[in-house]
């Protein structure tokens, strides 16, 4: 078998067969394979997409290129939560010391940025010393003590997919439904967990721009969950505009702990605790999902749900000075207010340029081996459907740099649509699918 006769066969819309998915995950893993094949084979993939049997072949064989977590050390049902990718997509930071601290064992896997979409790994890096390299022993430890650990995809999980995800983000072959559902369960699947609530997004900031494909998506990891025996579901949730109002890695850290004490933006919140009730009545925490929301709200209104984020950021090793006192986090040097030209409604935001925006500032990679800057973003004002005048702040950059910090000015005036009518209000939670 040859990776160049591979790449053909698939270009000309051929359907690999598991021995040849299964050679090829193996010879990338062990770097027999280059990058520069790989990146081909991707964008052949993007092009002439992939069978149902392509992409079950294709996370089994992700899943099984590194070590398979036993998680059984873990007391109770243990809960995974993965999101499809987001701009301004701080769920996790609020969601799982949330759950945790309703006693669900959180065993959380999480990923860097990814394409225009930030990550949970990079966020949580604003706190000094946050470790989110765990040996397998102190995160089951983790988990049974103040039940909650997070890790970063280390070495051995998924190698395939940590190789390919890193190539796929400065390749533009991220957003192809194959490749995201094999990504994303691969890792799910190596994980050990029991239970795994997914949130696939749809809308313009998603890397599924339309419902039908978003829907299609959540099909196709709930069927492979369901193959490998995990209980699943999958919330498919709107992201036609940034969720919540901050975007940038220390930014969003902010706006979750505003929220983990009852503070946060109402979308945000209603996110959390849709998943969050998912996951607490999976976990068996409670004996409906509407008593579950019950106890979630309880948590993010009595100090339980921040007091959970302490503990979890003091048991990886993060500042949690930093998480008391959010000035402490990293800060931009220069913020600069973005001025209405018009008066109206915002009648649509260009999501997936706001997520490019916050790239632009350096707050996401553009090469492999980019480093990021944790304090840049922006912070919007105004939401679809808010009244704006003419004149009137619509957003606030945090730059570092003051070039750039303009291309961004104008870049965010050419996302913001505003019009004399106020558009329709769309759900945030389009469906369930179990
Ligand atoms: N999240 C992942 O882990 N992988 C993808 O491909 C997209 C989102």
């Amino acid at each position: 078998m040859n990776m160049y006769d591979l790449i053909v066969k698939k270009r000309r819309g051929g359907e690999l067969t598991e021995e040849e998915i299964s050679w090829m995950v193996e010879g990338f893993t062990k770097e027999d394979i280059p990058d520069y094949q790989m990146s081909a084979m991707m964008m052949a993939i993007c092009f002439v997409g992939m069978t149902k049997e392509e992409t079950k072949h294709l996370t089994l064989s992700m899943a099984k290129s590194g070590d398979m977590l036993d998680l059984s050390g873990i007391h109770g049902i243990k809960v995974d939560k993965h999101s499809t990718g987001g701009v301004g997509d701080k769920t996790s930071l609020v969601l799982g010391p949330l759950v945790a601290s309703l006693g669900v064992p959180v065993a959380k896997m999480s990923g860097r940025g990814l394409g225009h979409t930030g990550g949970t790994i990079d966020k949580l890096e604003s706190f000094q010393g946050f470790r989110t390299d765990l040996p397998t022993e102190q995160f089951i430890r983790n988990v049974n003590t103040i039940h909650i650990a997070l890790a970063g995809q280390t070495a051995n999980l998924a190698p395939a997919d940590k190789k390919l995800y890193a190539l796929r983000d400065v390749t533009g072959t991220v957003e192809q439904m194959s490749l995201i559902a094999s990504s994303i369960m691969s890792k799910k699947l190596a994980a050990g967990s029991d239970a795994i609530v997914l949130d696939v997004k749809t809308g313009d900031g998603a890397f599924m721009k339309t419902q039908e494909n978003a829907e299609d998506l959540a099909k196709e990891m709930v069927d492979i969950g369901k193959l490998a025996g995990k209980d699943i579901c999958a919330v498919v949730s709107d992201m036609d505009q940034p969720l919540g109002y901050a975007v940038g890695n220390a930014l969003e850290v902010k706006e979750a702990i505003a929220t983990l004490k009852g503070e946060g933006p109402r979308d945000l919140e209603e996110l959390v605790l849709t998943l969050g009730s998912q996951m607490v009545y999976r976990a068996k925490k409670s004996d409906s999902v509407e008593s579950a929301r019950r106890k979630l709200e309880g948590a993010l209104h009595n100090g339980m749900a921040f007091s959970k984020f302490l503990e979890w950021v003091e048991a990886q090793g993060g500042d949690i000075r930093q998480a008391k006192d959010v000035s402490l986090l990293p800060c931009a040097a220069y913020q600069t207010e973005v001025f209405s030209f018009e008066d109206g409604y915002v009648e649509n935001i260009d999501t997936e340029d706001i997520g490019r925006i916050a790239l632009l500032l350096g707050g996401g990679r553009e090469t492999k081996e980019s480093q990021i800057d944790l304090s840049v973003g922006l912070v919007l004002r105004k939401k679809k459907g808010d009244p704006v005048q003419k004149g009137e702040s619509i957003a606030v950059i945090h730059a570092n740099d003051k070039e750039k910090s303009e291309k961004a000015v104008q870049r965010l005036l050419q996302a913001y649509h505003i019009s004399a009518n106020c558009p329709e209000k769309e759900p945030l939670i389009k469906m369930i699918i179990e």
